[in-house]
């Protein structure tokens, strides 16, 4: 069965094979992620659990992008309020999938883009990969608690690297730091990751799902305390003249200047 909904705009979604790929399409912006984006994302994982026939969750992004990130102008116009935010809720989607999530990156993974990948269970990329966190150079602090679960993927020293500095890393560099399982030339990229997409999908499905569960579950308690109080210093952070002087200088096309601030 193949099915193709194109009806949430920047986010498509087909299904084959008992793969449900959920596709970011805002190409002219870096795919960069909206309030209404973020919805139609946690409607897709939310339709994956629910339908019987989908064994696996593919994201991916276009071509040469999988995601900048948060739309930067949305968060200095409409900034999430609380736990109920669209952001927030996409992001418990993702942690608490229970379906297994592959994701396949393109380009810039930026912000969120890399973070949401720290709770997929297979990530493939190629030699066009770049990771960044940029959350300090923003004025903000992590997210989807990335505090917890970066460091234990690449040790301390690499995870403050990452975050404080906020500097972009490689595919290879990523490969090497446990971040992504594969780097594929860009060519081969679709094709080997919907190879291994349809090889997970026709495992049993039982199997899968209780072995996916079992390696999260000693963390899960952990990760859901974590992305909540990080949520909540968020969106303190987004409020302070730090954070504004980041964004701003994003929008105007400038270089924030952080000397004003102690
Ligand atoms: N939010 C809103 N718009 C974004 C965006 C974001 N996160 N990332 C990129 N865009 C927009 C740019 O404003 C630009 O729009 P314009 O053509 O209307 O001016 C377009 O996408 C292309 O981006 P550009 O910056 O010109 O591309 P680049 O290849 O020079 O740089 C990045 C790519 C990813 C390094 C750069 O766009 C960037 O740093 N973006 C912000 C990433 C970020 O901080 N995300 C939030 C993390 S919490």
């Amino acid at each position: 069965m193949t099915k193709t909904n194109n009806d949430q705009g920047p986010i498509t979604t087909s299904l084959d094979k008992g793969v449900l790929r959920i596709s970011i399409q805002r190409p002219e912006k870096l795919n960069a992620l909206t309030l209404a984006m973020y919805d139609a994302l946690t409607a897709a994982f939310e339709e994956a659990e629910r339908d019987d026939y989908i064994r696996v969750i593919l994201l991916h992004g276009t071509d040469n992008c999988f995601t900048s990130g948060n739309d930067l102008r949305d968060f200095a116009t409409q900034p999430p309020q609380g736990e109920n935010s669209p952001v927030f809720r996409f992001l418990k989607a993702v942690s608490q999938a229970k379906k297994p999530l592959i994701a396949m990156v393109s380009g810039p993974a930026v912000g969120i883009g890399t973070t949401l990948l720290l709770h997929c269970d297979l990530v493939y990329t190629d030699e066009t990969a770049r990771f960044q966190l940029p959350f300090v150079n923003l004025g903000l602090c992590p997210e989807a608690a990335s505090s917890y679960l970066l460091p234990k993927l690449v040790g301390h020293l690499h995870a403050s690297e990452l975050l404080l500095l906020g500097e972009t890393i490689n595919a290879e560099k990523a490969a090497e730091l446990g971040l992504v399982n594969r780097v594929f030339p860009h060519v081969d990229l679709l094709k080997q990751v919907l190879a291994k997409a349809e090889q997970l999908a026709a495992q049993p499905p039982g199997s899968v799902r209780l072995t996916k569960s079992l390696l999260k579950e000693g963390q899960a308690r952990q990760v859901a305390e974590v992305m909540s109080r990080e949520g909540e210093l968020f969106l303190q952070q987004l409020a302070k003249p730090e954070a504004q002087e980041a964004i701003s200088a994003f929008i105007q096309g400038r270089k924030a200047d952080f000397s004003q601030f102690s």
